[in-house]
């Protein structure tokens, strides 16, 4: 059997040891669209966003979920959050653009990031952006001028820094005191941060903002940073912070192998929820709006990667390398953060997996390898092979190293696939290049 709990919920294997995913043949979409090629499961997509919804929902009825762009986002995809009620968290004027090409609600949109440019916050304002989460005093100072040269009043959130371990990998750690996200609790700067908002004439602060990193496997992490973070809300009510909005980030972890058993939805419903109900209770505040933004727990595991075979090397005694027509362009995640994935041969599930081997990708790196030591059923040429778990981090971070393009993408729904990104040409690579 294939591990079916890190694919798609509509991923079935048929008698004769298929893979289907949305009633769709795998094996059959890399012969249509040719490889690399990912596909979204539109079920799980649609069934990951209402569960936010439902399982917060049900427990603190005043809550908001947004997407994080970052993960991965195109506008078909944008549609359907947009279809299912859930905002968008955006971090550059590029993902802004997205929202605003399938007309998303302004007001449901929220700008995010260390370094937003003068330009982006203009298009932002003007455009009417709902939220702006403020990172740096640099940042206030610059939209207060902004929203004043624009007329308006623009609605912010101050982003803070709890100093809470969350446990991740290094480079995805954000909510500690050396990070270069938020303003610390710990040294005074969030407090004072929060003041000059309430000073800067053309800014209303609606709230505070933390993110911890991502993915956070534990729950004990957010439990934490609610009640640091509603403990300074509360010494600063004198001052005049209203607490009318409170996000803890996203960063709900997904199954990438067999072995991980991250907590489900509802468990971080219920942790996160739990904590705000009782904190503001014991300490006598009006319970706020709650914003949470998963991003990789939306499309994660809505997302397969397919390729091709190609080279098969084996190194006696030291491994067996199965190269594939992908790899780091656009999967950088195994060479950036050691992240691990499973990997099945879509047409051999019921082949018994007897094999040791390596996936390396094409690319021209050593480090250049997607699953390291995974057992697989005998894999010759032309073999397909599907990676699952990779719906987020993976095409948002790709790039056309050694200029191979960007792969496409299918939406499978009900037995029929629907082509929403073409692969790139060789000549859009070359679009921007002046000879
Ligand atoms: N909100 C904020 C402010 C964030 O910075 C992030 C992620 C999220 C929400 C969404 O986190 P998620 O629910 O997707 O875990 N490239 C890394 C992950 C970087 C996450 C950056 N911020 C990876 O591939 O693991």
């Amino acid at each position: 059997m294939f591990p079916t709990h890190v694919f798609p919920e509509t991923a079935t294997a048929d008698a004769a040891g298929r893979l289907l995913i949305g009633g769709c043949d795998v094996a059959a979409l890399a012969q249509e669209y040719g490889t690399p090629l990912y596909i979204f499961d539109e079920d799980m997509l649609r069934n990951r966003c209402r569960e936010f919804l439902n399982e917060f929902r049900s427990l603190y009825p005043n809550t908001d979920v947004v997407y994080a762009c970052k993960a991965y986002v195109n506008p078909a995809l944008a549609r359907i959050f947009m279809e299912e009620g859930l905002g968008l968290d955006v971090v550059s004027g590029g993902e802004l653009a997205i929202a605003q090409a399938v007309g998303y609600p302004s007001e449901s949109v929220c700008f995010h990031g260390n370094n937003k440019g003068p330009q982006e916050l203009q298009d932002a304002v003007r455009w009417g952006i709902g939220t702006v989460a403020l990172d740096s005093f640099h940042e206030i100072e610059l939209l207060e001028q902004i929203a004043g040269e624009a007329g308006t009043v623009q609605e912010v959130l101050v982003r803070v820094s709890p100093g809470v371990d969350a446990h991740t990998h290094a480079h995805t750690t954000t909510g500690i005191l050396d990070s270069k996200f938020g303003f610390p609790i710990q040294t005074g700067q969030a407090e004072e941060a929060v003041l000059k908002v309430l000073r800067s004439p053309h800014l209303k602060l609606k709230g505070l903002h933390f993110h911890l990193g991502s993915p956070i496997f534990e729950l004990e992490p957010y439990r934490m940073g609610l009640e640091v973070v509603l403990e300074f809300a509360s010494r600063l009510r004198e001052d005049g912070l209203d607490l009318q909005e409170l996000s803890p980030g996203g960063g709900f972890a997904i199954a990438y192998t067999r072995d991980q058993e991250p907590p489900t939805i509802a468990q971080y419903a219920e942790a996160i929820t739990g904590t705000l109900s009782d904190t503001c209770r014991s300490l006598g505040m009006d319970l706020p709006q709650l914003v949470i933004e998963p991003g990789r727990s939306i499309t994660g595991p809505a997302g397969v990667a397919l390729y091709r075979v190609g080279a098969v090397k084996d190194i006696p005694g030291v491994r067996k390398y199965i190269s594939v027509d992908g790899g780091m362009g656009d999967n950088i995640r195994p060479a950036l953060y050691e992240a691990a994935y499973e990997a099945v041969v879509p047409g051999k599930l019921n082949t018994e997996p007897t094999d040791l081997v390596t996936i390396a990708g094409k690319y021209c790196e050593s480090g250049d390898v997607l699953v390291r030591d995974v057992k697989l059923p005998p894999v010759e040429a032309d073999d397909i092979i599907a990676i699952p778990a990779a719906g987020a981090y993976c095409l948002s971070m790709a790039s056309t190293y050694n200029l191979n393009p960007r792969p496409p993408i299918v939406l499978v729904k009900d037995g029929s696939a629907r082509l929403i990104r073409r692969r790139e040409s060789y000549q859009d690579m070359m679009l921007c290049d002046v000879v």
